[in-house]
This record gives C-alpha cells, sequence and structure tokens, in this order.
C-alpha cells in the first residue's frame, strides 16, 4: 500500500493537535512515528483508522483520495490497528476476541466457532506464543494480552498495520519473535506503521522514520542515516546531554533498614530476602518469567505471598491486606496503567489526587484550590502536557496518562514507594525528570524499590541492583559493581563471575 496523509490537522476544542501534517508510507516499509508524549502520533493514526475525520486535510492510499474514513471503512482497506492501550474484553474467550464484530459464519449464519478457534489457534502458534485460543482473556497476564491484540491484525490479510507501541509489556524473547513476523510480512509488501519509545527498537526494526514535534511535521528520512542521538534530538528539539544523574549525588551508604524482606516466597518466587535502607533506591531487574513482576505485587499485597516476612519499622506487615501494607507507609507506582492505574471516569486533576485522598484526607470537602495547585506542582515537574485539568484523564496521550499516575504517588506521605516500571511508555526527555524525581525523593529520605528491566534506567537510579532469575535472587550488585554484563550474566544464570 501507499500512503500518503496530506495537509492533516485536528483540533479537540482549544487543543490543536496537528498542525498540517503529511506524512508518506510506502508499499513493504516500516516506518517508525516518532515523537514525544503528546506529540500526536496516536491522534494521526486514530484518524487513519477512521476513528475520527480531520479537522482538515486528505488522505490518499494507492493515489485515490479517501473521504469520509470510517473504522468499519479502513479495516476494508485491509489496514489494522494496534492500539496503545489494550483493547479487549476480560469475559470473552481470545478467539472470541480476535474474530470480534468479524465473525466467521457458516451457510446456516451462524458462527463457525470451530474455523474460528482453528485459525486463531494457527495464528498464535505461529508468533511462538504459549496461548491457548479458548483461554478467557481476564485469566491472561498483560504481556499475553498484549500478544493477542497484535494476533488479532495478523489474523487478517493486511496491507498496512500500524502498531501503537505493541512492545511496552512483552520481553525480549517475545519482541525478537514480533519483528521476525514483521519482516516476513514486509517481504509480501505489507507495510507498518511503528510507534515507540524505545529507540533500540526503531533502529533494529524500522527503515524510514517521520518525526512529529508538538503536533508539527518536523522531518522524515532513511533510519540508516541517522543515530540514536540525533533521533532524539529531533523529537525533544533541542541538544540532550546524556548525563548520569546519580554520579551527581552523594552515594547512600548503610542507613537504617525501613524495609527487611525475609524468605519471601509466591507461586513464581522464591525464599527472597534483602534490606531496604532510608534514602536508598534499589532496583529489582530479571528477565520475564524470572519472578520479579510477582514479587512486586506481592510486596504491596496486590497477589498473596505464601511463606516469609516483610517488616518496616512499624513491625510485620500484612501482605494480603492493601490497606495494612499502606499504613505502613508504603505506596506503589502500578506497572499497568489501563488496568490498574487511572480511574477512567475521572478528571485528569481528580486522578492526580487520588492517593493523597485516600492517605491523608480527614476533612470531608475537597479544596479545590488544593488540588489544583496540587495539580499544577506536578505538571510542572513532570512536564504534563494538558489542555485544562478539568479534562477527563483519557484526553491525555498515553505518555501523559503514566505521567499523572507517577505524580499521584509523589504526593503522598509514604516513606516507601515501589514503582513497578513507573516509565513504560514514557519518552525520553521525560524519562529524565522521572528518574530526577526519584533521585529527590530518595535525598529527602524515602526509600524506593524501582522494578525494570531497562540497564540504562537502572544505572541512571539506582544504589543497588538485586537481579533474580528462575524465582531466587541471583544477585546483589553494589553501585561499583553495575554494568549491563554483569546484569546479563546473574539474570540468565551463567557462570561468569561478576566482574568488580
Ligand atoms: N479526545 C481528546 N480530547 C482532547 N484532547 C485530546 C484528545 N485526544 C488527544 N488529545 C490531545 O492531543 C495531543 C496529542 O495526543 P496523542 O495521544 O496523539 O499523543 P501521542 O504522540 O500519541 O503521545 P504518547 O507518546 O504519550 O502516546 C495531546 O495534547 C492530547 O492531550
Ligand atoms: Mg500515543
Amino acid at each position: 500500500m501507499k500512503l500518503d496523509m496530506q495537509g492533516i490537522r485536528m483540533e479537540f476544542g482549544p487543543v490543536t493537535a496537528l498542525h498540517d501534517v503529511d506524512f508518506h508510507v510506502g508499499p513493504g516499509e516500516i516506518h517508525g512515528l516518532l515523537g514525544e508524549n503528546g506529540a500526536g502520533k496516536t491522534t494521526l493514526m486514530n484518524i487513519l483508522s477512521g476513528t475520527f475525520p480531520p479537522t482538515a486535510g486528505k488522505i490518499v492510499i494507492d493515489g485515490k483520495e479517501i473521504t469520509g474514513m470510517t473504522p468499519q471503512k479502513s479495516k476494508e482497506m485491509k489496514i489494522r490497528f494496534i492500539h496503545q492501550e489494550l483493547n479487549l474484553c476480560n469475559d470473552l474467550k481470545v478467539y472470541e476476541n480476535m474474530y470480534l464484530g468479524e465473525e466467521i459464519t457458516n451457510k446456516t449464519g451462524l458462527v463457525d466457532k470451530k474455523a474460528e478457534i482453528a485459525r486463531a489457534q494457527e495464528v498464535l502458534d505461529g508468533m511462538g506464543v504459549k496461548i491457548s485460543a479458548t483461554a478467557l482473556v481476564a485469566d491472561l497476564e498483560t504481556a499475553k494480552k498484549q500478544l493477542v491484540e497484535i494476533a488479532k491484525a495478523l489474523l487478517f490479510q493486511s496491507e498496512l498495520i500500524i502498531m501503537d507501541e505493541p512492545t511496552t509489556a512483552l520481553n525480549n524473547q517475545e519482541i525478537n519473535n514480533l519483528f521476525t513476523i514483521m519482516r516476513g510480512l514486509k517481504e509480501q509488501d505489507v507495510s507498518f506503521i511503528y510507534i515507540s519509545h524505545k529507540m533500540p527498537e526503531i533502529f533494529t526494526i524500522c527503515d524510514k522514520y517521520t518525526v512529529l514535534r508538538d503536533g508539527r511535521f518536523i522531518e522524515t528520512g532513511l533510519i540508516r542515516d541517522i543515530d540514536e542521538h540525533q533521533a532524539t534530538e529531533l523529537l525533544i528539539g533541542k541538544t540532550f546531554v546524556n548525563a548520569n544523574l546519580k554520579e551527581l549525588q552523594e552515594p547512600c551508604v548503610g542507613g537504617e533498614a525501613v524495609l527487611t524482606v525475609e524468605h519471601l516466597s509466591g507461586d513464581t518466587f522464591e525464599d527472597v530476602s534483602f534490606e531496604l535502607h532510608k534514602g536508598e533506591v534499589i532496583a529489582i531487574t530479571g528477565l520475564q518469567g524470572a519472578g520479579s513482576g510477582e514479587l512486586a505485587t506481592a510486596l504491596f499485597g496486590a497477589t498473596p505471598a505464601k511463606s516469609g516476612t516483610v517488616r518496616t519499622k512499624k513491625g510485620a506487615l500484612n501482605t494480603r491486606s492493601i490497606k495494612d501494607v499502606m499504613r505502613h507507609g508504603m505506596a506503589m507506582v502500578p506497572c499497568n496503567r489501563k488496568e490498574r492505574g487511572i480511574l477512567p471516569d475521572l478528571s485528569i486533576r481528580d486522578n492526580n489526587s487520588m492517593s493523597f485522598f485516600t492517605l491523608l484526607h480527614k476533612k470531608l470537602l475537597i479544596n479545590n484550590k488544593e488540588e489544583t495547585a496540587r495539580f499544577e506542582k506536578n505538571r510542572a515537574k513532570l512536564e504534563i502536557k494538558v489542555g485544562s485539568e478539568k479534562d477527563p484523564i483519557t484526553s491525555l496521550s498515553g505518555g501523559n496518562q503514566q505521567k499523572v499516575i507517577v505524580g499521584r504517588w509523589l504526593e503522598t506521605e509514604a516513606k516507601i514507594l515501589i514503582m513497578d516500571n513507573p516509565t513504560q511508555g514514557i519518552d525520553v526527555g521525560a524519562k529524565y525528570s522521572i528518574y530526577k524525581l526519584i533521585l529527590e525523593l530518595a535525598a529527602q529520605g524515602k526509600s524506593i524499590l524501582v522494578f525494570s528491566t531497562e540497564f540504562p534506567e537502572i544505572y541512571q537510579i539506582a544504589d543497588r541492583c538485586l537481579v533474580m532469575y528462575k524465582g531466587r535472587i541471583s544477585g546483589i550488585l553494589e553501585r561499583e559493581e553495575m554494568s549491563e554484563a554483569n546484569v546479563m550474566a546473574l539474570s540468565t544464570g551463567s557462570k561468569t563471575e561478576v566482574v568488580k
């Protein structure tokens, strides 16, 4: 397919999300669409897939102008959109979700379940993932749900597949499988539009790039003509200094223990023991399935631990009760915004204030002025791009929603913060602001556990790094021992000595 979007303009009330943007994709091309949070990437794709019409501009496909694009029409034109946010019905089975609205029917007009299950399973198997087509979506973990979203797009013959941050929950193996499938389809002239904040992915899979900034077209070209640093500068619009923040700070040594975990075991992790000290940042990492994901939720009482103890200065903690965990001064930034984080019916400001209310609010009436001031503070710190704080949170771009959630917990009096992949979907510049905040909080004496799989991120913030392998701690690296090679060696259980 040859796609030409010309002079696309999009106004949401007073907000102009796109200013006369041009965007071209050729057949069999993987095109990276780059830009900061709120740059307009998802909006442009929503227009292409007919979610809403543009205020002005044209969509031309294979030389023909398409007017009145609708989701139905875009599907008929063999365009598929894998959304940034999960779009599945939890109450339905995997294959039912994949065929939703496009059921296979037999001669009598009834849904041919057998054919649907067989075809759905074929696609899932082809992706090299272990998901049963007849499983209930509610029973799947987030990564699997994301894979089902992708499978849904592969079910039908497509000519253009839009992927809006498809890999946020996937592990490296799953990402590699996805790339292999993409390359195979590219051979058959299928085109892709690939949106991601992870530069290494863009540079691995894309042929071309287009950069948007503040809703404006900035530049397009061949990926092989630029490097990651240049791309970053293009999208933030200024020189980017890749300083190491942690090096600028006093190291945290041997404060009092504020959290003691002893012999903690759950379904996928075993015998985990460590101490978190006052003012310390510990990063916990490991490959997918190493148990760190469940450890995070167990520490916050969202999934019950089987045995072991967690103590704070207030004594033993009942990890089965989220309320008790909060009473002990712990707070969590959960890893999955759409499923556990936002309250979609509330405004941006009220989402920002949420944890403050549950933990601290003793007054009955909400003081609008205070809430606005509280939000303003976070907006400035995290550079949240927003029209009005009273708008629903769902009017924000994906990354800006994530910033509101991270900001929410900075408002609590919590002494211990657990952050589960806090920078998921956040652009490079804003990631930096979040790292700075984490270090600031630590300097104020708060203690922070960050679950992360990105080494550069760990290196920016952590005093120590705890690595897991097959459910157990395979090693704890001190700051001086932290290197990508050491983390890798411990994550894969290889016997290689830790290099000091
Ligand atoms: N329904 C809406 N109502 C009002 N404003 C909106 C709506 N949808 C998007 N916007 C605004 O349009 C701008 C672009 O948002 P968009 O979701 O396209 O960003 P994005 O580039 O996809 O960012 P991210 O990387 O964070 O997902 C933002 O300022 C956003 O707040
Ligand atoms: Mg987006």
